[in-house]
């Protein structure tokens, strides 16, 4: 059986990429048969078999994806994006080269899952450590996003050897078609935790670096939508993380910001909890930010985590 950082979603025999057609070589598959993967003429590849779709369209929208890209492209959340790729440098630069016992070459491999548009995948990619990156989402037009951004801007998804890093996939997070054992890390980033799936495609010792909203996060916003404002609670996805992680670092950040009414109109409409206001909270919040800008803070908080040895 060869040896492949990716798996097949139908049949987990290893999958080979390609230029243009991924196809695993069948050996886990009863009758030897081959599944072929197109890679889309815009450079991704789709992952995700219509049975492990919920939906027809899963993850963020069209609209959702634009609208994020807008407002992180103007700069709103660049502290965080500083943070996590000094973070991941510091991370990586620990590590040894020989991390992964199992792979012919040792690589290192790293997955953003739920990347979205790809704006902090960027960021990564740009501590140039990695072997592979993987940009994975379930939502068509964010993979496409990454996939169009990552052909226009080549030079940014390069590793220190000159070699495209990158490699946009369609696919579920709790379904990862990947070989246990052969990431070094994992960041999730407002995005899905699933700690088994997690857990199993991860090396032994691998990060998994989680970003969340931190208390008080957009408090303007959310007492201006929400006669009663709920907070972000740390404690849950911890404990689930647990059996299989250790928590060894915490960081906060914060980024002060003065939004216009466009821009606020792009912060609710990439907000999943913002689809819960009352329509005339929102636009009562809308028309009052054309008067005067909307100033607000970001809260975010940066979980490190690395896997325990099973
Ligand atoms: C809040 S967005 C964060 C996007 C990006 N990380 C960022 O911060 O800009 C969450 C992302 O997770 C994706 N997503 C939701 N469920 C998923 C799943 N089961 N597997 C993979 N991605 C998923 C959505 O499509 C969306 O792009
Ligand atoms: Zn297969």
């Amino acid at each position: 059986m060869s040896v492949s950082l990716f798996t097949c979603p139908i049949c987990q025999s290893p999958l080979l990429p390609a230029v243009t057609n991924w196809h695993c070589d069948g050996s886990l598959n009863p009758k030897n048969i081959s599944h072929g993967f197109d890679v889309a003429r815009q450079g991704y590849v789709n992952l995700l078999p219509v049975q492990q779709k919920k939906s027809k369209q899963p993850g963020d929208s069209l609209e959702s994806i634009a609208a994020r890209q807008r407002f992180l492209q103007a700069g709103y959340y660049q502290p965080l994006q500083t943070l996590i790729s000094q973070q991941l440098d510091q991370l990586l630069s620990t590590k040894p080269a020989q991390i992964n016992s199992e792979q012919a070459k040792s690589s290192i491999n790293w997955l953003d899952i739920g990347c979205g548009e790809g704006y902090y995948t960027q960021a990564i990619a740009q501590i140039k450590r990695f072997d592979t990156l993987i940009a994975a989402d379930i939502s068509k037009p964010a993979v496409l996003a990454v996939a169009k951004a990552s052909k226009l801007t080549k030079n940014l998804w390069l590793n220190a050897n000159n070699k495209t890093v990158i490699y946009p996939l369609v696919t579920s997070a709790a379904h990862l078609p990947l070989s246990a054992n052969s990431m070094a890390g994992i960041s999730s980033i407002f995005s899905p935790i699933l700690p088994d799936a997690f857990a199993s495609v991860l090396e032994d010792k691998g990060y998994l670096v989680i970003a969340k909203p931190d208390v008080g996060h957009l408090a303007e916003v959310r007492a201006a939508l929400f006669a009663e404002v709920r907070e972000h609670n740390s404690d849950k996805f911890l404990t689930e993380l647990e059996p299989f992680f250790e928590l060894i670092e915490t960081r906060q950040v914060r980024a002060e910001l003065s939004l216009s009414s466009a821009a606020l109109a792009d912060l609710l409409t990439m907000t999943p909890y913002a689809y819960r206001a009352q329509p005339e909270k929102r636009q009562a919040l809308l028309a009052m930010a054309k008067e005067h800008p909307l100033v607000t803070t970001a809260k975010f908080v940066l979980y490190v985590l690395q896997k325990k040895a099973l």
